[in-house]
């Protein structure tokens, strides 16, 4: 397999320049949280040779092929199998407890989608799978089995923006009742046949239902919205992160994330956000703005620029 004919990095000069000021410090420390094929991982090695990178992904394939293309760094590349949640367990398993820099290039490889097998592709007629990691979890065909009418449309409506998603989940039940789903072309055949003629040509209609799968079996989001959190937690000061997105989905939680974390709720001229902002916008968001200071033990005073944490 030519990997360099059939992967470019996404984006790869504009990251890199995002997260120069980051890199170019003595023993830099980089987190490919999406390590994939180790396209954007090679690039800052190359380009900063004093940063060492811990590539991250749970598809045991791609970290195959990443430990390959990056044998020539040595000790400054290290790899671990995981769901990006688990980035600070990888973190400190290298023995760190901060990093200067972090990369979330999200979704689903070229290799992944190339590989008719995975049955990521709904062009290509595959066994129904999905999982990034195929060690474990359970597969698209055995969501399209066992998932309720109700839970169908909720993931297709949820994950897919799909507008016919009841229609869809209706005539995905009534066909496992035939025959059960197990290849990607019968549910493209059963989706196809769902679509009134009106909206045929108005885009593939498995695109969504497929997007929608590979949500629900990965747990995309559910994971991105822990990971994301966690990931700003082990930067460290003048530390950066970029974050490829290519659906709105997670565009929306990144940037309602990101958002979140930058800015104060602090009323002007204070040093801290007080007690009461500091927990609306950990509720707002679901995340804690990284000003707002860990509920510990707090002093609660009448002034809010007053309030310090106990152990400050
Ligand atoms: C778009 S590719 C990354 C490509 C990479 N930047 C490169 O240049 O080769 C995304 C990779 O992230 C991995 N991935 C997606 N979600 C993940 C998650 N929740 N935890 C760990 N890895 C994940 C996928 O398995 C895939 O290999």
């Amino acid at each position: 397999m030519d990997i360099e004919r059939i992967h470019t990095p996404v984006m790869l000069e504009r990251t890199l320049e995002l997260l120069a000021p980051a890199l170019e410090r003595e023993g830099a420390v980089y987190v490919d949280a999406t390590l994939g094929m180790g396209g954007h991982s090679r690039a800052v090695l190359e380009r900063f040779p004093n940063a060492t990178a811990i590539g991250l992904d749970r598809d045991t394939d791609a970290l195959a092929i990443a430990r390959e293309r990056l044998a020539a760094f040595g000790d400054r590349a290290r790899f671990v199998h995981t769901v990006y949640d688990g980035i600070v367990e990888a973190v400190r398993g290298e023995g760190l407890r901060e990093v200067d820099a972090i990369l979330f290039d999200l979704g689903v490889s070229s290799l992944q989608l190339d590989r008719a097998e995975r049955g990521f592709a709904y062009s290509k007629d595959a066994p129904l799978d999905m999982r990034m990691d195929s060690t474990r979890g359970r597969t698209a065909a055995e969501v399209v089995a066992e998932y309720s009418e109700e839970d169908l449309r909720r993931i297709f409506r949820d994950y897919g923006e799909e507008k016919l998603a009841g229609r869809y989940a209706r005539a995905i039940v009534a066909a496992r009742a035939r025959e059960p789903i197990t290849r990607s072309a019968q549910l493209v055949d059963v989706l196809q046949a769902a679509t009134p003629a009106a909206i045929q040509r108005a885009g593939h209609p498995a695109k969504r239902v497929f997007q929608a799968l590979r949500i629900e079996v990965n747990e995309e989001l559910t994971v991105l919205e822990r990971a994301l959190p966690a990931a700003l937690g082990l930067l460290g000061v003048g530390g950066r992160i970029v974050i490829l997105s290519y659906q709105s989905l997670e565009d929306r939680l990144a940037k309602r994330v990101l958002a979140a974390a930058s800015t104060s709720t602090a009323p002007p001229g204070c040093r801290w956000n007080s007690p009461s902002t500091a927990r609306s916008s950990r509720s707002s968001s679901g995340v804690p703005s990284s000003r707002a200071r860990p509920s510990r033990r707090r002093t609660r005073v009448r002034n809010p620029c007053d309030f310090v944490p106990q152990n400050e």
